[in-house]
């Protein structure tokens, strides 16, 4: 079976994350998210992976490679310029099978691909989109459906007098390439408000899904599929490596304090007497914790240094970063790669520092 993933966005809302890597290889957990999404493919009986690039296609290529490492084969296509989801998918027509798996590359999920396929079949779809309930459609896009599961409407970003089911396009979905004839190949296009509405009672189908589902977007989310990731909400590889205390710590890291699970610890890590680190919380490669801090429901990065007493909860450190004492980060905030806290700072409230920048001691205090 063949996908395409579409990841070719600029993850403009996951920013400072992806103001240097892409968003599909960003970070998450103990590899680049993508490979998260590689894995659930190949349990569905995907052996063979297109993906998308749009921004910084060669950042995508020199991580992923050829899919090797991961089992399946993997080729990359890289627009001109930004096609939009059809025009992306138009685009990579001269790679499509006859039937293909299109899958948006942010997501995080375990939806049973093999049962959204069999309907597939079963119904002689053009379109089959797997649905997923979600508290708010707003951000994605609405599916009403008729009783046998054929869509009556797609609307994508409804305003609020519009919501009157929870069921959204889960940003996976079944093509038959045909469908690809009706694209322009001139201009950008957007699948979801160009081509899912002229197939509505003309071959596009729903498939409601249950199970795991997570667009990774944003920070709050990136902290939450984080979290869910090694509490084992969503099925992943990950919990395999845990001790009987659910927690992972590489055989080079060195802890002298205390770290409560489920958490990871990377190799090369080191974790100062009288530290604590908790509450599911991730350490890159070589992350340095100071004497005395307490990191809690974090992720910190690759190289990252946290100074003595400080405290970082519900926060993502980039790369690089570097902390001094006594500071606070907390609230969802964002550090970019290589920024520099100087002592006694306090972050929070989901402020978000772009990479590099550098802040004296005592500069922000809330
Ligand atoms: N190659 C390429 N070119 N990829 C693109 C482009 C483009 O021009 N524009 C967007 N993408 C990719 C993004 O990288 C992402 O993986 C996917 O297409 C969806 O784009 P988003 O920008 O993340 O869209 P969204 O999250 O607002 O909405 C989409 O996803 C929702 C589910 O998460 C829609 O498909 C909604 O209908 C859906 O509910
Ligand atoms: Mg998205």
């Amino acid at each position: 079976m063949q996908a395409l993933i579409l990841a070719g966005g600029e993850g403009t809302r996951l920013r400072p994350l992806t103001s240097t890597v892409p968003k599909p290889v960003v970070p998450l957990v103990d590899r680049p998210f993508i490979a998260f999404m590689l894995d659930w493919l190949r349990r569905h009986g995907v052996d063979d992976v297109v993906i998308s690039c749009g921004f910084m296609a060669s950042g995508v290529r020199n991580v992923l490679g050829d899919g090797s490492a991961f089992g399946i084969r993997l080729r990359y296509v890289e627009e001109p310029r930004p096609l939009g989801t059809g025009g992306a998918i138009k685009f990579a027509e001269p790679l499509l099978d006859e039937r293909v798996l299109v899958l948006n590359g942010d997501v995080l999920t375990d939806i049973d691909l093999t049962a959204q396929l069999a309907q597939h079949e079963r119904t002689g779809a053009r379109v089959t989109l797997a649905l997923i309930a979600v508290d708010d459609p707003s951000a994605y896009g609405l599916v009403r459906r008729d009783e046998d599961g054929g869509v009556r409407e797609f609307l994508e970003k409804p305003s609020p007098d519009q919501i009157d089911t929870n069921l959204v396009n889960a940003g996976a979905y079944v093509l038959e390439r045909e469908v690809l004839d009706a694209i322009p190949t001139e201009r950008a296009v957007s699948v979801e408000r160009e081509v899912f509405p002229t197939l509505v009672r003309n071959g596009l189908y729903g498939y409601e899904a249950s199970g795991y589902w997570l667009d990774i977007g944003t920070p709050e989310r990136y902290l939450q599929a984080s979290h869910d990731i090694l509490d084992g909400a969503v099925e992943t590889s990950v919990p395999e490596a845990f001790d009987s205390r659910n927690v992972a710590i590489a055989d080079s890291a060195e802890v002298q304090g205390r770290v409560v699970g489920p958490a990871l610890v990377g190799p090369g890590v080191r974790i100062a007497a009288g530290a604590l680190v908790s509450g599911r919380t991730v350490l890159g490669r070589g992350v340095e914790i100071g004497e005395g801090a307490h990191i809690d429901g974090a992720v910190v990065l690759d190289g990252a240094v946290v100074g003595p007493h400080t405290t970082v909860s519900h926060a993502i450190l980039g790369p690089g970063a570097q902390l001094g004492a006594h500071c606070r980060v907390d609230g969802g905030v964002v550090l970019g790669e290589g920024v520099v806290l100087g002592a006694e700072n306090h972050l929070t409230a989901g402020a978000r520092l772009f990479p590099n920048v550098s802040l004296p001691d005592g500069a922000i205090k809330f």
